[in-house]
């Protein structure tokens, strides 16, 4: 069932609640894809009942970002969920997040603010506000689907690292589940940005992936020096490819890594024609 509103969200899950349902939420943005299907389908087999949000956040993206051309398929999305199992597609709009007329500024909305160690890095440094904006509209979701279980996707590392250091700083009642990154079968990880590729352009995007993994091979092969497995990287770059960072950090905490080792998360951001693409390696 498809509800744009916040007080039919909360009744369905006042009802399940009273009958001791176990509730699921996933997190989305829409323009659902093999990656997205994957959290709902886990979201199933774990949970009773099944919410998928779809909302493309403003506050998440800058002011020269894709926020007006983000692409929008709610109906294919309610399909595409529904086929899977979810219970509730919660599609709100602006004004019913955050109130009608409302100005999205931090100087008129209460903000869920990460650390700035978690923040000032990585997707963070050129995506000022953007965490912010994130884990407002996680928080959000969280308090009006009262889900036991969250479901993310590990192709966003670093937002579910901060994801998990929002709900365990502020003692939130839900578990995160972590999902593997789901890949085409070239390997380029899965992503609504994806659709603003050309044919040349994905074919570019691949090289995200084979850095990363010739990263792993190398590593694997007894390289520990993290300047080393950065040289490795530009053999795969051409002139389709703007770096934008590409970083060696604990799993866990995000802290940069001296040498390499089997708790290192390997993560690159580089725009590929002018689409900024992310990805990211364990290393062990
Ligand atoms: P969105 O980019 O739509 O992603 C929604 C969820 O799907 C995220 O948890 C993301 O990590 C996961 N996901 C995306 N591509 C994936 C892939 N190839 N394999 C596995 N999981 C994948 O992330 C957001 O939306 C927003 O920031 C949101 C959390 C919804 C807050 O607005």
């Amino acid at each position: 069932m498809l509800t744009h509103k916040i007080e039919e969200v909360r009744a369905n899950v006042k009802k399940w609640k009273s009958e001791g349902l176990v509730i699921g939420v996933v997190p989305t943005m829409g323009a659902l894809h093999a990656g997205h299907a994957s959290l709902i389908k886990k979201a199933v087999e774990t949970c009773d009942k099944v919410i998928v949000s779809v909302f493309v956040n403003p506050i998440q993206f800058g002011p020269s970002e894709d926020f007006d051309k983000y692409p929008r398929t709610l109906e294919a999305d309610v399909e595409l969920a529904e086929g899977i199992g979810a219970d509730l597609i919660f599609a709100p709009s602006a004004d019913e997040m955050y109130g009608e007329g409302q100005r999205l500024s931090n100087d008129t909305l209460t903000y869920v603010a990460p650390p700035f160690f978690y923040v000032n890095k990585l997707c963070g440094k050129s995506r000022v506000g953007h965490f912010d904006g994130v884990c407002t509209v996680v928080m959000k979701l969280f308090n009006i689907t009262q889900a036991d279980y969250g479901f993310f996707g590990q192709k966003d590392a670093q937002q579910l690292i901060i994801l998990r250091k929002m709900v365990n700083d502020l003692n939130v009642p839900i578990e995160l589940i972590g999902c593997p990154i789901v890949r085409e079968e070239s390997g380029l990880a899965l992503s609504s940005r994806n659709k603003y590729l050309n044919e040349k352009g994905k074919e570019d995007a691949l090289a995200l992936n084979k850095i990363l993994n010739n990263i792993k091979m190398c590593y694997n092969k007894g390289v520990t020096d993290i300047s080393a497995l950065k040289e490795t990287a530009f053999q795969f770059l051409n002139e389709a490819h703007e770096l934008e960072y590409l970083e060696f950090v604990d799993k866990e905490n995000l802290e940069d890594k001296e040498k390499a080792d089997d708790n290192t998360l390997v993560l690159i951001a580089c725009r590929v024609d002018g689409v900024r693409l992310i990805d990211n390696i364990l290393l062990k």
